[in-house]
C-alpha cells in the first residue's frame, strides 16, 4: 500500500471541552485527550482533529479565536500540547488542528486595534463600511446566527461584517497582509509538528468586493432560521476564494515529505516580513522548531475544508491548476433520505462529479448537527457505520458516535450555545450534540470529578465505554469491528467501489483492490431482503454482519433481516 496516512486513514472527531477533564473544573482538556490515546489507538482510527482549543471569549465555543497561536487555559498550555503531540506521534497517530481564518475574536488584538480609528494601520484587516444612505447596514446580508451581519461602531462611525456573531469580526481576506499573518499562524502549528487542519467556513472567506445585497430566498419558511431568508449568492462562494486555498495548500506542501524541504521554502517566502508589523505577531514566533529530519518523517499534511455547498460548488475546491484542499468535507449523508435508491443515486453522482485524482470523503455528524443515532435511530446507527467505514473514501467519525450517543435534551437554565439562544425553540442549538463523553459507569461517568458543564446522556450507566467495549454485540464492538477490517483489507480503505444491481430497501456495492473483491450489502429498511450476488461472488460469505450471527448465503442468494448490514468476502 503506497497511499498517503490521509487517504487510508480514518478521522475522529473530538470536542476538546467534552471529551475529558483532568483538573477538575467540568471542562475537558488536553491532559484528558492525551490520557485516552489508548483507547483512540485500540479503537482503530488514524487521526484526530480537534476543535479549537485557542484562548478565547468562548462567545461561540472556541470559534472565536482571541489568540491564534496559543492555548486557552480551560484547556492547559502549550507544553500540554506539545507533550500531547508527542504522545500522538508516538501511538502511530495524526493531530490535526481546527484553523478559523474566516473570523477573529473582537477581544483578538487586531480587531481591538482596527476599531481603534479608521486611520489605524489594521483598520483594512476587517470589513469595513459607511452606513447606507439611510443610516442602516451597508447592504441585506443575515447573520449565520440570525440578525444583521453587520454591527454598528459608534466611535469610528463604521459598520463592521460579522458573518456569525458580533464577537466574531470577519477578517478581510484581500489584504496581503492578513494572508501573510494567517500563514505564519499555519506555520507557527506546523514548525510544532501538527499533521494539518480543518479549515472552519473555508467557503465564507471572500464576500463580493463591492458588497451588493443577497437576493431573497423564495423557498424561505419561518423556522429554518433567520440566516435563510437570503441566498448567500455574494457573502460566500467567491471564485478569488480558491486562490486563497491554493495558498494555503502551497504552504501545506512546503512541509512534510512530498513537499519542498522546508527550510527553502522558508527562503522563498515572499515579503511576508515586510507586510505585517512584527509586533503583532510577537506571540506566534517559532518557539520549539522541529528538527528538519523529524518533520520530513511525518509526511504530507493535510487540509480539511469546511464547506455546505451543492454537489457541483463543493468540488471547487479539489482547485484546479494550482491544489486546493485535499478532503472538501462532503456532508451529503447527514441529510440525505434514508432510504437505499436515493443513496446509491447520491453515491454514484458524487463519486463521478469528483476531479481527476480528488479523493472522497465522508462524514455523519459532527458538534454542528442531529446524531447520527438520533436522526436514523438506533438500528440503522450501526448500517450508517458500516457505510461510513466501507464507502471509498476518508472517513470522519464525531466522538460518542461509536457508542450510539444521541443528541441530549439541555435543561433550559443550562443552555449557552449563541445558536440557541439568539433563536430559541427552533431546534437549532447545537449543545445536545456536545455533551460529554460517557467513559465508565463511576461517578459522573468517569468524565470528571465534578458536574460536568453540560448534562450526560441519561443511559450514561449502561452506555459507556468501558461496559459497550465487554459487550459482543454493542455498537461500539462493531465499529471497533468495522475499523479492523478496513485496517486489514486493502479494498475497503483504497479500492475501487462499483454499485451492485439490487432492489428494495439493499444498498449494495463492491470494494475492489487488486484480487480482492469484497461485498458490501446493507438493509436499510425494518423487513427482511433478498440480495442475488453477481455470479462472480458464488463463493463469497459473509465475514461482518451488524447483527451479530452472520446471515447464510443460499444459491447465490442472502438473506438480510430487518436492519442488517453485511460484509462479504471470499
Ligand atoms: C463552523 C463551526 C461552528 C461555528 C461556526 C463559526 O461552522 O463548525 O461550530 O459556530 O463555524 O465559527
Ligand atoms: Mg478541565
Amino acid at each position: 500500500m503506497t497511499a498517503p496516512w490521509w487517504r487510508a486513514g480514518v478521522i475522529y472527531q473530538i470536542y476538546p471541552r467534552s471529551f475529558q477533564d483532568t483538573d477538575g473544573d467540568g471542562i475537558g482538556d488536553l491532559k484528558g485527550i492525551a490520557r485516552r490515546l489508548d483507547y483512540l489507538a485500540g479503537l482503530g482510527i488514524d487521526a484526530i482533529w480537534i476543535s479549537p482549543i485557542y484562548p478565547s471569549p468562548m462567545a461561540d465555543f472556541g470559534y472565536d479565536v482571541a489568540d491564534y497561536c496559543g492555548v486557552d487555559p480551560r484547556f492547559g498550555t502549550l507544553a500540554d500540547f506539545d507533550e500531547l503531540l508527542d504522545q500522538v506521534h508516538a501511538r502511530g497517530l495524526k493531530l490535526l488542528l481546527d484553523f478559523v481564518p474566516n473570523h477573529s475574536s473582537d477581544q483578538h488584538p487586531w480587531f481591538v486595534e482596527s476599531r481603534a480609528s479608521r486611520l489605524n494601520p489594521k483598520r483594512d484587516w476587517y470589513l469595513w463600511r459607511d452606513p447606507a444612505p439611510d443610516g442602516g447596514p451597508p447592504n441585506n446580508w443575515i447573520s449565520d446566527f440570525g440578525g444583521s451581519a453587520w454591527e454598528w461602531d459608534e466611535a469610528t462611525g463604521q459598520y463592521y461584517y460579522h458573518a456569525f456573531l458580533k464577537q466574531q469580526p470577519d477578517l478581510n481576506w484581500r489584504n496581503p497582509a492578513v494572508q501573510a499573518a494567517m500563514h505564519e499562524v499555519m506555520r507557527f502549528w506546523f514548525d510544532r509538528g501538527v499533521d494539518g487542519f480543518r479549515i472552519d467556513v473555508l467557503w465564507h472567506m471572500i464576500k463580493a468586493a463591492d458588497f451588493p445585497d443577497n437576493p431573497p430566498n423564495p423557498d424561505y419558511r419561518p423556522g429554518m432560521g433567520e440566516m435563510h431568508r437570503v441566498l448567500q449568492l455574494h457573502s460566500a462562494d467567491q471564485p478569488e476564494i480558491h486562490a486563497i486555498a491554493a495558498g494555503m495548500r502551497a504552504l501545506a506542501d512546503g512541509y512534510g515529505a512530498r513537499g519542498q524541504d522546508h527550510v527553502a521554502f522558508g527562503r522563498n517566502r515572499p515579503n511576508a516580513k515586510n507586510m505585517i508589523d512584527s509586533k503583532s505577531l510577537e506571540h506566534c514566533s517559532r518557539k520549539k522548531p522541529v528538527p528538519i529530519f523529524s518533520r520530513n518523517a511525518l509526511g504530507e499534511r493535510l487540509l480539511i475544508g469546511e464547506i455546505y455547498l451543492p454537489l457541483d460548488r463543493l468540488m471547487d475546491y479539489y482547485g484546479g491548476a494550482q491544489a486546493g484542499v485535499q478532503l472538501p468535507f462532503n456532508f451529503q449523508l447527514i441529510d440525505a433520505p434514508w432510504q437505499a435508491r436515493a443513496l446509491a443515486t447520491l453515491i454514484a453522482n458524487y463519486e463521478a462529479a469528483l476531479p481527476p485524482g480528488g479523493w472522497p470523503n465522508w462524514v455523519l455528524g459532527n458538534h454542528d448537527r442531529q446524531r447520527i443515532a438520533s436522526k436514523r435511530g438506533e438500528a440503522q446507527a450501526r448500517i450508517a457505520a458500516m457505510l461510513l467505514l466501507t464507502l471509498r473514501g476518508t472517513p470522519t467519525l464525531y466522538y460518542g458516535d461509536e457508542l450510539g450517543l444521541s443528541d441530549v435534551p439541555i435543561p433550559p437554565a443550562q443552555l449557552q450555545d449563541p445558536r440557541e439562544l439568539r433563536e430559541p425553540g427552533l431546534g437549532l442549538g447545537r449543545e445536545p450534540v456536545r455533551t460529554p463523553m460517557p467513559w465508565d459507569a463511576g461517578a459522573h461517568a468517569g468524565f470528571s470529578t465534578v458536574s460536568p458543564w453540560l448534562p450526560l446522556n441519561a443511559d450514561w450507566p449502561m452506555r459507556n465505554v468501558a461496559g459497550m467495549a465487554e459487550e459482543p454485540a454493542s455498537i461500539l464492538t462493531l465499529y471497533r469491528q468495522l475499523l479492523a477490517l478496513r485496517r486489514a483489507h486493502p479494498a475497503l480503505a483504497i479500492g475501487d467501489f462499483s454499485l451492485l444491481d439490487s432492489e428494495g430497501d439493499v444498498l449494495a456495492y463492491e470494494r475492489r483492490y487488486e484480487a480482492q473483491a469484497l461485498i458490501v450489502a446493507l438493509n436499510l429498511g425494518g423487513s427482511e431482503q433478498r440480495l442475488t450476488l453477481p455470479p462472480w461472488a458464488s463463493g463469497h460469505r459473509p465475514i461482518l454482519s451488524t447483527r451479530g450471527e452472520a446471515p447464510r448465503v443460499e444459491s447465490h442468494v442472502l438473506r438480510l433481516r430487518a436492519d442488517e448490514g453485511v460484509i462479504l468476502a471470499a
